[in-house]
């Protein structure tokens, strides 16, 4: 498999394969996106539509590409985000995934809705790992999660924005996405087709549930726990709760999903420890903007006084390049690592982020950088400009 894996060139083949070997409307659970899919697709135009002006002859024969964050060193400033079950793509994908960062040296922050429990997750000994969270209408259970995260050893906790209603995902209705996976006709002739999949999880599909929902003595199926979670969400939250949250938890507290300047002052304000330019995807609010859109205002109202990642469309090294030069510290990969998952568990997000590596450290040496501290906006000929789908980008 390994050597197979080697030939799987970039991040972009690795959706392929993942493509092949999942059923669709598990693959496209993952892929889509809000509605028209314009966000979606701008997260990445928007990196296609930047270009760099590489500077030769700086003595980058050796670049370092470590960066510290929260206190921890990372071998790449790269997350690998939070995404609901992973573990519909590989058995135990979430540890898979822990394995894989732990060996790669970056970060992994575990989703809420996570096959696996956070216990569980915390157990594959990820370092550092955090736990993202939501404000719930229960902000007992807010609380409940962030300590037993605190009693699994977790690094930050990261406090999603932008999910207080759940996105309008047209391929999942489309699909009659369910789980587990309950395909209507043509959905099972597309499922008996993957057969590979179909094997690997025979035993997953009948018990696989949202486990950080589960509750002594209440129904624990994946029905009965998406429609508790679903109802636990509140688009009623202010600043207060995020203040709130600052006093349960002690750790690294990180917002998710911040998309206006005007948002950093108040995040400053709360006490949060960093931010996350993301808008979650494309999978919330179709029409809103490319993050890396938003990044450089963003970046420039915070002037430093807290780290700032982004995410969305992240897909080549160089866009890590970019997404620094324009004032991110770090990068999360969302869909990227469950297309790894999918092809390979664990060897599959390893050879992902292997590209990363090997893309970053190329394109760093081509513009003349040996580390990060080198990265600014001058080596970006294109500046931040609206957005045009299409060649015309
Ligand atoms: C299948 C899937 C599930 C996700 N689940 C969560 C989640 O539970 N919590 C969260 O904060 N973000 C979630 N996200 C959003 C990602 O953390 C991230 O913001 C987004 O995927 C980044 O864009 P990218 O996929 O282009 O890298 C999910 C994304 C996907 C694709």
């Amino acid at each position: 498999m390994a050597a197979d894996l080697s030939r799987v060139a970039s991040v972009d083949a690795m959706r392929e394969r993942a493509r092949r070997v999942l059923p669709r409307a598990v693959f496209d659970f993952a892929d889509g996106g809000a509605e028209t899919e314009t966000t979606l697709r701008r997260n990445e135009a928007a990196f296609r539509a930047l270009s760099l002006l590489p500077r030769p002859l700086r003595g980058a024969g050796t670049r370092n590409l470590s960066r510290t964050l929260f206190g921890h060193t990372l071998s790449m400033p790269l997350v690998v985000g939070p995404t609901g079950l992973a573990g519909l793509f590989w058995p135990d994908g979430e540890c898979e995934a822990a394995r894989a960062a732990s060996a790669a040296g970056v970060g992994i922050c575990l989703s809420h809705g996570s096959a696996c429990t956070l216990e569980h997750f915390a157990d594959a000994g990820a370092v550092p790992r955090w736990m993202q969270v939501f404000i719930y209408t229960d902000r007992g259970f807010t609380r409940e999660l962030a300590m037993r995260a605190k009693a699994a050893g977790y690094h930050a906790l990261v406090l999603t924005i932008d999910n207080q209603l759940t996105g309008n995902r047209e391929r999942d209705l489309r699909n009659g996405f369910t789980i587990p996976p309950r395909p209507g006709f043509a959905g099972l002739a597309d499922t008996v087709t993957k057969a590979g999949w179909l094997w690997r999880m025979r035993r997953e599909l009948r018990s696989i549930t949202f486990a950080n929902y589960r509750r002594e003595g209440e129904a624990d199926d994946i029905g009965a726990l998406a429609g508790r979670m679903g109802a636990l969400l509140d688009p009623g939250m202010t600043w207060r709760d995020v203040e709130w949250l600052r006093t349960v938890w002690d750790g690294p507290l990180i917002l998710k999903g911040v998309m206006h300047p005007d948002d950093v002052e108040p995040a400053l304000g709360a006490g949060v420890d960093g931010i996350v330019v993301s808008n979650h995807g494309g999978r919330q609010l179709d029409g809103a903007a490319a993050s890396v859109e938003a990044l450089p205002a963003i970046a420039k109202r915070v002037g430093g006084r807290m780290p700032v990642l982004l995410d969305g469309g992240v897909r080549r090294g160089g866009d890590i390049l970019k997404a620094l030069a324009l004032g991110a510290d770090a990068v999360l990969i969302g869909r990227p690592q469950l297309w790894g998952i999918a092809v390979a568990g664990e060897a599959g997000l390893a050879r992902v982020l292997d590209i990363y590596r090997g893309e970053l450290d190329r394109a760093m040496g081509l513009c003349g950088l040996s580390s990060l501290g080198e990265i600014d906006a001058s080596i970006l000929h294109t500046k931040p400009k609206l957005f045009r789908e299409g060649n015309s980008t």
